[in-house]
């Protein structure tokens, strides 16, 4: 497989002040991992862990109170990429839409409501084929719709006069019109009923088939996970506790809250949902000493609270960071 975006011990975090007081939240700490053509990479882990911020950086959008400590992001296009060293123009001129899209939480954070779905995409369309006659980018637009299988009757409304499901097909689609290598989702289809949800979803997977590209997947839902992604990163509490493929992940999952978040999947024919982890996931500025799950960790030992574990590879592409696997510390 190969790689197209590589992350190296990112740290990004928000200064923030708290009743006059400066805190600084560890959002994303120290993570490190990389993402393959051709693949469809979910990201996990309960709400506050870290998963839209990890995106945003990834996509370079970094507004203050966010920043970058340390890292790197690599996009690793005909040569590699440092995406945090780029500014804004760059990133438009070079990176945005054509080789990676982002797709935020609520649609309408892309769609502009004063303008008809048709001028949205011809007005991406045309800063990137300049040479294209206004009837050419109308055609290209028409012919994407209809690879997706959207009606073309879309193209005239305004984004207030479609469905949310709808809404949140348009925006596929249109950071899917000029092929990117990569798309960001974050939590696409959260606000939606469960119905709708499953058309948004197939729609990335066939999008994905089609374009055999990379989709980066967040949402804190795991079945979602389970239907969409071929592999899945677990992050806890600002850091990354498990990676490995979806099927591995659901079949063997090593890590104690990736335990935790399959069990909570309620099975077919259950009636009740089942226990999440207890308590509830720490405050990230000022988060627990060493594994930052030990306070809500069954198999917590003393060294748990002492030492941070190591995101290893354990198994062949099965990566885990926890003192219980792998076998390293014994229980005290
Ligand atoms: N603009 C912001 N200013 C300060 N803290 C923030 C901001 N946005 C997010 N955070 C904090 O960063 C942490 C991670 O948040 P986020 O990345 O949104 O998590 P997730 O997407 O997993 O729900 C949380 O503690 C959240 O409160
Ligand atoms: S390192 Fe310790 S506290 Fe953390 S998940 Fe593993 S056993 Fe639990
Ligand atoms: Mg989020």
């Amino acid at each position: 497989m190969k790689k197209i975006l590589s992350v190296e011990n990112l740290k990004a975090y928000y200064d923030v002040k708290v009743f006059g007081i400066e805190r600084t939240v560890k959002a994303v700490d120290n993570i490190s991992f990389e993402v393959y053509e051709d693949e469809i990479l979910g990201l996990a882990g309960e709400s506050g862990c870290g998963k839209s911020t990890l995106i945003k950086v990834l996509y370079g959008i970094l507004k203050p109170p966010l920043y970058v400590k340390s890292g790197k992001v690599l996009y690793h296009l005909n040569q590699p990429v440092d995406i945090l060293a780029m500014d804004i123009e760059d990133k438009k001129e070079k990176l945005y839409w054509k080789v990676v899209s982002y797709i935020p939480q609520g649609s309408m954070n892309v769609l502009n409501p004063l303008l008809r779905i048709k001028k949205q995409f011809t007005n991406i369309l045309k800063v990137h084929h300049k040479e294209k006659a206004k009837g050419d980018l109308e055609e290209m637009v028409v012919e994407h719709i209809k690879n997706l299988g959207l009606p073309r009757e879309v193209l005239n409304s305004y984004p207030h006069q479609l469905s949310g499901g709808m809404r949140q097909r348009v925006t596929i689609a249109l950071a899917t019109v000029l092929t990117p290598r990569i798309i960001f989702a974050d939590e696409p289809t959260t606000a939606l009923d469960v119905v709708v949800q499953r058309g948004v979803l197939q729609l990335l997977k066939d999008l994905q088939k089609m374009y055999r590209n990379t989709i980066i997947m967040v949402t804190h839902d795991i079945a979602v996970h389970a239907e969409l992604t071929d592999r899945l990163a677990v992050m806890y509490a600002g850091k990354m506790v498990e990676l490995s493929s979806t099927r591995e992940i659901f079949k063997n999952p090593l890590h104690p809250y990736t335990k935790f978040l399959i069990n909570s999947v309620p099975q077919i024919g259950e009636k009740t949902i089942k226990n999440s982890a207890p308590g509830s996931p720490p405050s990230l500025a000022n988060p627990p000493t060493g594994c930052r799950f030990h306070p809500r960790c069954p198999l917590a030992m003393r060294v748990c609270s002492e030492k941070e574990p190591p995101f290893k590879e354990i198994l062949p592409e099965h990566f885990v960071a926890c003192f219980r696997v792998g076998g390293d510390e014994k229980d005290d």
